[in-house]
């Protein structure tokens, strides 16, 4: 694809090529993110954040993304402080916001929302949630992550990768980006563990099996998770419920902890989660007793999500190649996060 001035909106715009390249860029910003040298590239540049759902990770790291480039963020945070609280449309908010910033990254509760707000905005949007439908940035990191793990138990390929998806797959808008993107590989074998009422919606079910994806449903997950090279939990979408006594029909349904790990999965499954983890009593779904398995990837993830998003505004912003150019040492103190 062309990268340069285009919205991220869907995984379905990315072909096999795009990723590796947005992976190569990842890799080139490892530097940068990890406080080794700072880059001036986006001097001048706004990023318009606006979130109007919660979030931590996707607010703050494409924030932080776009600092680390050099950048400045203006943020508009929930409805009640912008004027789509007093009527105003999602057209019309697009068309002032496009004016004021370089590109927009955007969270929203409605399916099809950004892409709807990228029709009418004058600079490139970056999808960050749109209700229970997407999150390709979300899906770009997960993939990255599995592919940094397999390297380092010595596989090189995404292709033959075997993986579980736990929990909450009608809802959870990161599983059905991951799910679209691993159409893009071969030999992949997936579990997908739910209730009966929260399963993967009928067509991306469909969308992989054509691919030729080997696709296999069930609602009991310790037999699920024994020959997997990734067990991915999800939280609960308690918000898109229609009320929390139906969304506490499934909290806790799931828990993935050391002993079942240590019984059921094989030594180096990788486990994952897009956070948040929901850790309260009656969910945990993925225990705190897993902080210290040495294949626990989730804070890796969250580290990854750094580059992978630095790169999505290196590309489209088509400052690739300018990144080294404006770089210069780093003074301050690092220490040793990464
Ligand atoms: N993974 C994710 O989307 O987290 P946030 O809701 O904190 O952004």
């Amino acid at each position: 694809m062309q990268f340069t001035g285009s919205h991220i909106i869907s995984i379905g715009q990315f072909e096999r090529a795009d990723i590796e390249r947005i992976f190569e860029v990842a890799d080139q910003m490892v530097p940068y993110a990890h406080r080794r040298r700072v880059t001036k590239v986006l001097d001048g540049a706004i990023l318009g954040s606006m979130f109007f759902e919660p979030s931590t990770r996707t607010r703050v790291s494409f924030g932080s993304a776009f600092n680390l480039l050099g950048g400045e963020v203006r943020e508009t945070i929930g409805f009640e402080s912008s004027a789509i609280a007093k009527g105003e449309s999602l057209y019309d908010t697009a068309r002032v916001l496009s004016g004021y910033s370089d590109v927009i990254s955007m969270r929203h509760p409605q399916e099809g929302s950004v892409a709807e707000f990228a029709a009418a905005s004058r600079v490139p949007v970056i999808n960050g949630g749109d209700g229970s439908n997407e999150h390709p940035s979300q899906a770009l990191l997960d993939l990255y992550t599995i592919k940094k793990e397999l390297q380092h138990h010595g596989r090189d390929d995404v292709d033959g990768l075997r993986i579980a998806l736990i929990g909450d797959l009608k809802y959870g808008r990161t599983v059905h980006s991951l799910c679209k993107l691993l159409t893009l590989f071969k030999d992949v074998t997936i579990w997908l563990i739910s209730p009966k009422e929260l399963r993967m919606p009928g067509d991306i079910v469909e969308q992989m099996r054509t691919a030729g994806l080997t696709v296999n449903e069930s609602d009991s997950m310790e037999d699920s998770i024994a020959h997997v090279d990734i067990a991915y939990s999800t939280r609960i979408q308690e918000e898109r419920f229609a009320s929390q006594e139906e969304a506490n029909l499934y909290r806790g349904r799931y828990r993935l902890n050391q002993a079942i790990y240590t019984r059921f999965c094989e030594p180096n499954t990788v486990i994952m989660h897009p956070l948040p983890r929901d850790s309260r009593a009656g969910a945990n779904e993925l225990d705190n007793d897993l902080n210290d398995n040495p294949n626990l990837a989730i804070f890796r993830q969250t580290d990854n999500g750094v580059l992978v998003r630095m790169a999505l505004f290196a590309l489209v912003l088509d400052v690739v190649d300018l990144v080294d150019k404006y770089s210069s040492d780093v003074h301050w103190y690092t220490g040793s996060r990464f």
